[in-house]
Parts: C-alpha cells; structure tokens; sequence
C-alpha cells in the first residue's frame, strides 16, 4: 500500500489524543511519560505523569532524590524495577539528557521501543516504534500471519514498520499507530466500519480480523498464595522492606508468610511460631487476588494481635498503623490496606 502513512497521519491529525506530553519536545518528558505508558493504559497514566513530571521536572532533579520517594510516586503502577531504572538511568546522565539514539538506548531500563519513541517523537529521527498496537495493526491491514513472539515475525514486523515510517513526521507517525490501535483496531471489536483502513485491510477483506495478530505461547499462569500478617502491638504495626531480587524490591509489606493453599495451614508452621508465638487471636481482615503476567496470587491480610513486650521481627521495623500509609507498598499491598479500612 503506497499511502499507508499519509492515510494514519490524516487520521490522526482528525482523531489525536490530546495529551500532556504532546505539548513538549522534552526528551526527558517524553521518556517519563513512555515508561509510565509502558505500564498502564493513557486513561491511568495520565494523573502519574503529571505528579512524576511535576515533583521531577528534569533529570537533575530524578537523580537528587532518593530511591524511596521515586517509588512512592510510582506506587500503584506496578513492576517498580521500570521505576529503579528510571532513577538509576536518571543518575547515569549527570543533567543532561543524551541526544543520539545510542545514548537513549544505552540508559538503564530503555529498549527498542523506547529509545524509538523518544529519538523519534523528541528529536525526529527516523525510527520506528513496534509495540502491541503496532504488531496488531499491521498484522491486521497487511493480513501477515508470521507469530509476534517468533524470531521471525519479530523482523518481519520491525522490517515492515520501518519502511511504512513517515521519515518527515516520524514522531507523529509513531503517535498516531499506536493512537490508531488502541482507538480504532482495538483487539476486541474493532471499529472497522468508521475504519480510513477498511478498502484496504486484507484482514477485513478475509475476515480475519479477529484471528489476527497470530501468537504462538499462551502465556502460563501459576499461582501462589500470600499471608500477610497486620500485626497490632498497642499503636503500632510491623513493616517489612523486600531486600533485591524481584518485581517488589524495597518497597514495604506487612509480614509475609506464604503456603501451598488459602487455608489456614500458614498458622501452623515453624516460622509463624517463631515470629509470632501462640497467639490465638487471628482475624482475616481482607483478601484480595491480584493478578500479574504470569500469576495469581491469593493474598489474605491477617490481624495478630500481639503483646507490647512481644519481640518486633528481626527483618521488621515497628511504625505507627496510622501511618502505613506514608510507605511505598506493592499494589497488592495497597489493595489489602483499602480492603482492610486502614486508609
Ligand atoms: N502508548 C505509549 N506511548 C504512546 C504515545 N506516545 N502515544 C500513544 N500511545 C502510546
């Protein structure tokens, strides 16, 4: 199709989106506001750009403030490591932004993508971004039935979306694809009657559409199963920073325990005993299942009572319950305190 670009590019000077970070050139801006997106839908990360933007309006700024309170602005977004390496790239760059796409793509926590978004939307170059509304699109409009987690599909893809690039306007070009998905060639019902697309998609011509994009693993879903203990020693409540190593590193949690089920089989291991003594009283305040990529989790919040002379855990700190709130949780956490009334 020769007039791919020009045909999005008219649609989105119609249909665009109007958003905060459109109004700058900031690279800096641009790629707070591209690691947020990576997170969550525009709707959500909206209202966290324009707290991040405002309290770290430059990278000087990002790398002056400590890991805790980042975290704390990233709270309820979930993967908090994009939110580390924002930080620690943030200190990497000594105040100044890189301006070449090695630099961008060098920064910690940056890949194609976002290096693609920033270099073409902040500093027009010719790149092209490929991200799930681009596989969808293009594997829609084009008919291509290659997997997107192949080796292969993955060129053939990337191969695709750089020739189609409107060199002149890449930035916008690459706005107005991922604009298009997620407006118009949405995965569920999409609008292909309204579609500028639809004497051209071969897809809809087919009637595949909603065949296509073609994947090939089905993503495997485990579960586990979380106890956290709200402990209540007279006004004050324990807090546990999660030490390196995943998804929740250094942000806070009640004390943990984890089981093979959601019964109550927790209560009677060696490190509830350990922990907590014999205590009789446990209420179950909340319950929550959280649902991440590749997992459920089942979370109970569990009250215990304990004794002021009771010994605060060893990887715990003792803080006011009133104040749990001042912490950087996971979201789950977060979910279990708004289930247990406690903010
Ligand atoms: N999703 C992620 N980044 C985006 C952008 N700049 N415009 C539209 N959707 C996006």
């Amino acid at each position: 199709m020769k007039n791919f670009s020009s045909i999005l590019l008219a649609w989105y000077d119609r249909n665009k989106r109007d958003l905060p970070w459109r109004h700058t050139k900031d690279p800096y801006l641009i790629w707070l506001s591209e690691i947020i997106l990576q997170q969550t839908r525009v709707s959500q990360g909206l209202s966290y750009y324009m707290r991040f933007s405002k309290r770290f309006p430059t990278p000087l700024a990002l790398a002056q403030a400590l890991e805790d309170e980042v975290l704390k602005y990233w709270q309820g977004l979930g993967y908090y490591s994009r939110a580390r390496n924002l930080h620690a790239a943030a200190k990497s760059m000594k105040g100044v932004f890189p301006t070449s796409y090695e630099g961008v793509r060098g920064l910690k926590g940056v890949g194609d993508y976002t290096a693609a978004a920033i270099c073409s939307i902040g500093y027009q170059m010719p790149y092209a971004v490929v991200d799930g509304n681009v596989y969808r699109v293009l594997a829609r409009i084009f008919a291509l039935t290659d997997a997107i987690d192949s080796t292969r599909g993955k060129k053939v893809f990337a191969a695709l979306a750089q020739q189609l690039l409107d060199k002149r306007r890449p930035g916008d070009y690459n706005q107005a694809i991922m604009d298009f998905g997620a407006m118009v060639c949405t995965p569920a019902a999409p609008l292909c009657t309204d579609c500028p697309f639809a004497g051209n998609c071969k897809a809809l011509a087919d009637g595949c559409v909603d065949k296509l994009p073609v994947k090939m693993q089905k993503t495997k879903i485990s579960a586990r199963y979380f106890h956290y203990i709200y402990v209540r020693q007279g006004k004050n409540t324990w807090l546990h920073k999660r030490g390196a190593g995943d998804i929740w590193q250094n942000l806070y949690e009640p004390l943990l325990i984890e089981s093979s089920s959601s019964g109550e089989d927790w209560q009677h291991g060696a490190r509830y005993r350990t922990l907590l003594g014999r205590q009789k009283a446990v209420v179950r305040v909340a319950l929550v299942k959280h649902i991440l990529s590749h997992r459920v989790i089942y979370a109970d919040l569990w009250e215990v009572k304990l004794p002021p002379t009771h010994p605060v855990a060893e990887d715990c700190i003792s803080v006011p319950a009133a104040e749990v709130n001042r912490y950087a949780v996971s979201r789950l956490v977060q979910k279990l305190w708004e289930k247990a009334g406690l903010l």
